[in-house]
C-alpha cells in the first residue's frame, strides 16, 4: 500500500502548505475531512496524522472535533495549534482561553531528548498565532518546549508516538520548521520518502485507463498550463480516444492559437478540434462596453461554441477537466461539506442539459507547482509551463470599452512587445503576472513632423503569491523605456505608454 500522511483539515489556511511540504520531502500527503472516522482510515492506514490548525476555539459551541479512536490507531501523531489543543483536550488535558493572543515570531526553547526537535539548535525562532492555549498536559504527557508565554510550545507522549507544537511549522518564518515535519513524517512515522512525480505519471496513466476503458473523452482546451498538462497525461493514456476541442475566440495572445495547433498536432498523436470562433465572438460583444455585459457575453458565447463542438463528440463518456487540488479543497470549505462540490470550472460550467458526460480529472491531487513538474517529466515546453496566468476573457477584458479587431489586433501587438522584454528580466520568473492594457483614451502626439491623435496602452506587472493581493512590480526604468520606445515606435495606433503602479486591493489585478 502506498505510504502516505494523513492532515486532518480544521480549516487553517496554511492546511495546504503542510501538505506541500510533505510532499516536498517525497512523501504523499493528502488533506481529509477532520470528522474522518478512524475506521475508514483503517482501510487504508496512513504512516502518520497531523492534525491541523484552524480558526475555532475548543470552547466554541460546535468547534470541530476528532473521532478519539484515532488516538488508538497506533500511528504517530502530531498536533498543530488548534489540533494540539484539541489532542490535549480529548485526551484528558485542560485547555484555557487566551486572555492575549499570542502573534507571529516568538523565540522558543527547547528540550533535550524530543525526536521532532532532532538535530535543531535547543533555542530558535518558531512562528505562533493563537488565543487559546493548552494550560495542563495530559497523563503521559511531558514539555517539549517553552515559550515566554506558553508553558507548553510542544508537548508530546513518547510511548504512544503523540505530539503537539503550538506554533506553525509549516510557515517561513519558523526556522527549521521544514526539518520538524521532516523529522515527524521520517523519524517518528518511519516513511521511506518513495513519492516521485514518474511514478505518479505511471500510476494515474494506468488509472485513467482502467476508469476510462474503451470509452472515449472530450476536452477543451484553454492553452493554459492545467488542460495542456491533462490532455498530454490523457494522450499517453488513450492515444486518439481523446478528443480536444480550443476555442479561438479571437481574444488571445499574439501566436497563441497557432502555438497551441503546433503542440497538439495530429503528427504528434492528438485529435485536436479547433473552433475558429473568433468573429462570433467580436458580434457578441460589439456595442458593450459595460465589463461585466462583456464578460457574460464572452462566457456565453464560449459556451455555446464549446457545446457545439462538443455535441459532435457525444457519443464520448467522459469530460476531461484539468480541475488541481487546491480548486478541490477550495471549494469543499473544511469545517462544513464534503469534498465533493467542485468548483465548477470557467470553461465548461453550464454546459446544455443534453450534454451529459463523467468528469475525469487527472490532476485533482497535485499542486500547480507540481502540475508543473508533471509536465516538465512529460516532456512539455518550459514555454507553455512556466506561463503566466491568462484570464477566460482573455484581451476582451484588457481592452476597456468597446472590443473591435482592430483593437484586438493593436494590443496583441503591444503585448507581445511587453512579453519579450519583461522576459529578459533575470526576475521575470518571480513575477506573477505582466501585460498591456489598450485605453479607449486617444491623446495627441508628435511623430517626425505629424501630429498624431492615437490610443493610450497602459503596462500592468504585478507580484503576488495567489493573486487576492499583488504589488506592482518594481520593472527597471531601463525595462519601462524600452517597452515605451518599442510600442510607440513599432505599434501602429498607440503614441502613449503609461505604467499602472496600483496595487490589489484597492485595485484588482486585470482592468476589468
Ligand atoms: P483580478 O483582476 O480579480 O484577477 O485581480 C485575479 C487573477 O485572476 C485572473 N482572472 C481570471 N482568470 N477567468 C480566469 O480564468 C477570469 O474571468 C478571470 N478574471 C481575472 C487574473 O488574470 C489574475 O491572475
Amino acid at each position: 500500500m502506498k505510504e502516505w500522511i494523513a492532515i486532518l483539515d480544521y480549516g487553517s489556511q496554511y492546511t495546504q502548505l503542510i501538505a506541500r511540504r510533505i510532499r516536498e520531502q517525497h512523501v504523499y500527503s493528502e488533506i481529509i475531512r477532520f470528522d474522518t472516522p478512524a475506521d475508514r482510515l483503517r482501510e487504508r492506514m496512513p504512516k502518520g496524522i497531523i492534525l491541523s490548525g484552524g480558526p475555532s476555539s475548543v470552547f466554541e459551541d460546535g468547534a470541530p472535533g476528532v473521532d478519539p479512536a484515532i488516538f488508538e490507531l497506533g500511528v504517530p501523531i502530531l498536533g498543530v495549534c488548534y489540533g494540539m489543543q484539541l489532542m490535549s483536550q480529548v485526551l484528558g488535558g485542560k485547555v484555557r482561553p487566551g486572555e492575549a493572543r499570542e502573534y507571529g515570531k516568538t523565540p522558543m526553547k527547547t528540550l533535550p531528548g524530543n525526536d521532532l526537535f532532532k538535530g535543531l539548535p535547543d533555542s530558535f525562532i518558531v512562528w505562533m498565532s493563537h488565543g487559546d492555549r493548552v494550560a495542563e498536559i495530559p497523563a503521559g504527557f511531558e514539555v517539549g518546549a517553552t515559550s515566554a508565554n506558553c508553558p507548553y510550545a510542544a508537548i508530546r507522549n513518547p510511548t504512544r508516538r503523540l505530539y503537539g507544537i503550538q506554533f506553525h511549522p509549516e510557515v517561513v518564518h519558523t526556522e527549521y520548521g521544514k526539518q520538524i515535519l521532516s523529522n515527524f513524517v521520517f523519524l517518528i512515522c518511519g516513511a521511506k520518502g518513495d513519492w516521485h512525480l514518474s511514478a505518479w505519471i505511471d500510476e494515474t496513466v494506468e488509472k485513467m485507463r482502467e476508469k476510462i476503458g474503451d470509452d472515449e473523452v472530450v476536452l477543451g482546451l484553454s492553452g493554459g498550463v492545467d488542460s495542456s498538462v491533462v490532455a498530454v497525461l490523457l494522450n499517453r493514456a488513450i492515444g486518439r480516444r481523446l478528443h480536444c476541442i480550443f476555442v479561438d475566440n479571437g481574444l488571445l495572445r499574439m501566436h497563441e492559437a497557432e502555438q497551441v495547433e503546433a503542440m497538439f498536432d495530429a503528427k504528434l498523436g492528438f485529435d485536436l478540434t479547433v473552433a475558429r470562433a473568433a468573429k462570433r465572438f467580436y458580434a457578441a460583444l460589439d456595442g458593450l462596453s459595460d465589463p461585466e455585459a462583456k464578460r457574460k457575453a464572452i462566457g456565453r458565447t464560449f459556451v455555446d461554441v464549446f457545446a457545439e463542438e462538443a455535441r459532435r463528440f457525444s457519443h464520448c463518456r467522459f469530460l476531461g477537466q484539468g480541475t488541481i487540488y487546491p480548486d478541490v479543497i477550495e471549494s469543499s470549505h473544511a469545517l462544513k461539506g464534503p469534498s465533493q462540490t467542485i468548483k465548477s470550472h470557467h470553461n465548461v460550467g453550464g454546459l446544455p442539459p443534453d450534454l451529459k458526460f463523467e468528469l475525469v480529472e487527472p490532476l485533482r491531487d497535485l499542486f500547480k507547482d507540481e502540475v508543473r513538474a508533471v509536465g516538465r517529466e512529460l516532456g512539455m515546453a518550459s514555454e507553455l509551463l512556466d506561463r503566466q496566468p491568462f484570464p477566460g476573457p482573455g484581451l476582451g477584458v484588457r481592452i476597456l470599452g468597446e472590443v473591435t479587431e482592430e483593437k484586438v489586433r493593436i494590443l496583441q501587438e503591444a503585448d507581445l512587445r511587453v512579453q519579450e522584454e519583461v522576459r529578459k528580466l533575470p526576475g521575470y520568473k518571480t513575477i506573477w503576472q505582466t501585460f498591456a492594457v489598450l485605453l479607449p483614451v486617444r491623446t495627441v502626439g508628435v511623430m517626425g513632423d505629424q501630429r498624431t491623435y492615437e490610443y493610450t496602452c497602459a503596462v500592468r506587472s504585478v507580484d503576488s503569491v495567489d493573486a487576492m493581493t499583488a504589488d506592482w512590480t518594481r520593472i527597471p526604468f531601463e525595462t519601462l523605456a524600452t517597452i515605451s520606445n518599442r510600442i510607440i515606435n513599432e505599434v501602429r495606433g498607440i503614441n502613449r505608454v503609461v505604467y499602472d503602479i496600483s496595487s490589489k486591493p484597492p485595485a484588482t489585478i486585470e482592468w476589468e
